[in-house]
């Protein structure tokens, strides 16, 4: 029986991954080389440090820890700038109606976020009233793939796993949810989240109901 939803932030609940990307572009551009756009989907669901190493490595530039640090603090000021306006049209079409149509169904919910900005853009965007709980990435040892982020959730509403649905738009975040035992739900193509359960584009037209009856299927 499914006693709760934990939803992933950036891609999932706000629009938000592609000021991610975009802000990274700006980095690189400033370090003089340039990331493919098809390298922005290896960034979904990976920490601030850890996207930068990839991109780094992707440009063959090499820094030491500290010049690291000034550069993930650079890219997370621009990311910052970028959302300073952000408002409730930023959260994604069918979100509100979905997590409205779980709040008639007495279904708590979580959220599961690599982000360390987690807290304050759900707060920004005025969805923080439908969360028990959210775990960022402040909170976790361990990053996605790693269930953990999930597993405290799940603890935080007082459920086990295999009672609760994870919604996620990243392959990693998909692997997360599967290790940790728990039902997934891809949010956007098939082609990128071939791990996931069920995969659906967005939430338009789903309501607990239907997303329960696909997984049963
Ligand atoms: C994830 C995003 O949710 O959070 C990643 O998908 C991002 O792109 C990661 O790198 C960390 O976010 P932040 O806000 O702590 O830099
Ligand atoms: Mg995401």
């Amino acid at each position: 029986m499914i006693k709760a939803c934990i939803f992933d932030l950036d891609g999932v609940l706000v629009d938000t991954a592609r000021y991610h990307f975009q802000s990274w572009k700006k980095l690189t551009a400033q370090l003089g080389f340039t990331i493919e756009d098809s390298i922005e989907e290896r960034l979904k669901g990976v920490s601030r440090m850890d996207s930068l190493n990839i991109i780094l490595d992707q440009g063959g530039y090499k820094a030491t820890e500290d010049e690291k640090r000034i550069l993930a603090s650079q890219k997370n000021d621009w990311y910052l700038e970028s959302i300073t306006d952000m408002n409730h049209e930023e959260v994604l079409n069918g979100v509100q109606e979905f997590i409205e149509n779980l709040k008639e169904n007495g279904i708590k919910m979580a959220v599961g976020s690599a982000s360390k900005n987690a807290k304050p853009i759900i707060e920004k965007v005025g969805i923080g009233n439908y969360f028990e709980s959210i775990v960022d990435g402040n909170m976790v040892i361990k990053t996605k793939p790693d269930p953990e982020v999930f597993l405290k959730a799940a603890s935080d509403l007082d459920v086990e796993p295999g009672e609760a649905i994870v919604f996620e738009d990243s392959y990693k975040g998909i692997e997360a949810a599967n290790t940790g035992g728990f039902y997934s739900v891809g949010i956007g193509l098939e082609s990128n989240l071939s791990n996931a359960r069920l995969v659906i584009p967005n939430f338009i037209g789903h309501n607990f109901e239907s997303i329960t009856a696909a997984l049963k299927s």
